[in-house]
């Protein structure tokens, strides 16, 4: 069992923290195999598995379906999973519904926003909770980028602070300045790893299917594609298509006698 320390460790060491997001059993073989030291399983995958047009149409019934697919693909894994929209609005449907996703087999849970009371009753109930700030997709009305005016940099500094006083072990920081991040980098004593946050922060994340240029309706301007998979999946399907109306798969080899 990882403990959540090794990740304050590797902050006092400036040791970078990978975290990828992993969706299904396979996603999170893989991302265990390349060595990551957290997989998330983000509600993201509304977007990118389940063609949701947002986060908040994802349910608590569908992060449970996709843990527990991460959990028998990377068992050994650090796994840290998003609750969903509206499941943690007061402390008591935050603790219900956090024990159910630990139940499921995560080590962790992720929430967006300063919400100091839920965090701390988590926390309190020896739920490791992992904080978002920045851009939070569940409530965001635009995907601007936080933190460039001085007021409002000053709000995040003092909502991360909070979140951090709270009990979190670690933060997210998604869409906003490189300065900001920076700071609050430096300010912090958890580690912040950053989604578009610049190359300051203790740690970076990636979403799996933009990694791997899997989904590619949009890109943001800090996705990397290092793979382009779409392109292959799309490849190789038309080839087999083409092989099977042609006549040129199965061959005898692939065939029973
Ligand atoms: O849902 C998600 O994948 C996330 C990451 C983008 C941090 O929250």
């Amino acid at each position: 069992m990882i403990s959540t320390a090794v990740f304050r460790e590797k902050k006092e060491k400036a040791r970078k923290i990978v975290m990828i997001t992993a969706y299904d059993s396979a996603s999170a073989e893989a991302v265990h195999a390349a060595s990551a030291d957290i997989v998330l399983v983000g509600d993201s995958l509304g977007v990118t598995v389940l063609g949701y047009q947002t986060t908040r149409e994802v349910t608590l019934a569908d992060m449970e379906h996709h843990l527990k697919a991460v959990v028998r693909g990377a068992p050994q894994a650090f796994i840290v999973c998003d609750m969903p929209f509206q499941t943690y609005d007061t402390p008591e449907s935050a603790m219900r519904n956090a024990q159910t996703l630990i139940d499921t087999g995560c080590a962790a849970v992720k929430i967006e926003g300063c919400n100091v009371p839920v965090i701390k009753s988590l926390v309190n109930a020896g739920i490791p909770v992992m904080g978002h700030a920045g851009v939070l997709p569940q409530t965001a009305t635009e995907y601007k980028v936080r933190g460039k005016d001085s007021v409002e940099a000053a709000r995040l500094r003092e909502e991360t602070r909070q979140i951090q006083d709270a009990g979190c072990f670690a933060i997210v920081l998604e869409c906003m300045s490189a300065a900001l991040a920076k700071t609050i980098t430096q300010e912090l004593f958890i580690p912040t790893i950053g989604i578009g946050a610049g190359k300051e922060c203790d740690g970076q994340v990636l979403v799996f299917n933009d990694l791997l240029g899997i989904f590619t309706k949009f890109k943001p301007k800090f996705v990397r594609h290092y793979k382009g998979l779409k392109k292959e999946m799309i490849d190789g399907c038309a080839t087999f298509a083409c092989d099977v109306r042609s006549g040129a798969y199965p061959l005898n080899e692939e065939s029973y006698r």
